[in-house]
């Protein structure tokens, strides 16, 4: 597990590690990042919350959690979760970054990487997203990563205190079937 390594250009991606856990609370701790998540994402972010993640993302076979990496820090997640039964070649993908990192194309070169890596490990042909339609910074990420908008979830979430709208973003593979 250890030797899987991904690199995205300015940023590498790699299963998590139990040392990752202060580093991981760091850049999690954000009221900002909290805000664009769901309520899943715990704030405050803890240790304990942290060490639980990690477990989890460590247990998971195959691997679909990856910790965002730059001069050995993490400072961020990308992460997908596959489909069963009629949807078994799509997997929603989700991901942050540490407020300090942002602005500098990191999430996008992180996207287009894990996006090809799920496409061709997983055997999907549809990867979709949901960001909440006034995170902006998320969805320029998925246009510059190749994610075509597909339509609007009406006031889908309920949200610190709101009722929000998701744009649906996918891209698609174009597999035949075997
Ligand atoms: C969304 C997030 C991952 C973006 O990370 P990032 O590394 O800063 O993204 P990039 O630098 O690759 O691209 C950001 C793009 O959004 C644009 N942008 C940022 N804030 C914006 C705003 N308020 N309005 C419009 N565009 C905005 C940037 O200009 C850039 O686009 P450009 O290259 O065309 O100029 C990061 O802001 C984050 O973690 N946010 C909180 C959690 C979150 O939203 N996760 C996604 C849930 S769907």
């Amino acid at each position: 597990m250890g030797a899987l390594e991904l690199d995205a250009g300015p940023c590498t991606l790699r299963p998590w590690h139990p040392a990752d856990a202060d580093s991981l609370v760091h850049h999690a701790n954000n009221r900002k990042v909290w805000l664009n998540m769901r309520d899943g994402f715990p704030h405050p972010y803890t240790q304990s919350d942290a060490l639980d993640w990690i477990a989890r993302a460590r247990a998971a076979r195959p691997v679909t959690s990856f910790a965002i990496v730059i001069a050995n820090q993490v400072v961020g997640s990308i992460g997908f979760e596959l489909r069963s039964d009629i949807e078994r070649f799509s997997a929603e993908v989700g991901y942050w970054l540490g407020e300090e990192f942002w602005g500098r194309g990191i999430a996008t070169a992180a996207l287009k990487t894990a996006t090809a890596y799920a496409l061709q490990t997983y055997k999907l042909n549809r990867i979709y997203a949901l960001p909440f339609s006034e995170n902006r910074a998320s969805i320029r990420v998925l246009e510059k990563s190749g994610y075509r908008r597909e339509g609007v979830l009406r006031l889908s979430v309920f949200k610190n205190g709101q009722f929000l709208d998701q744009a649906l973003y996918a891209f698609i593979a174009h597999r035949r079937p075997e």
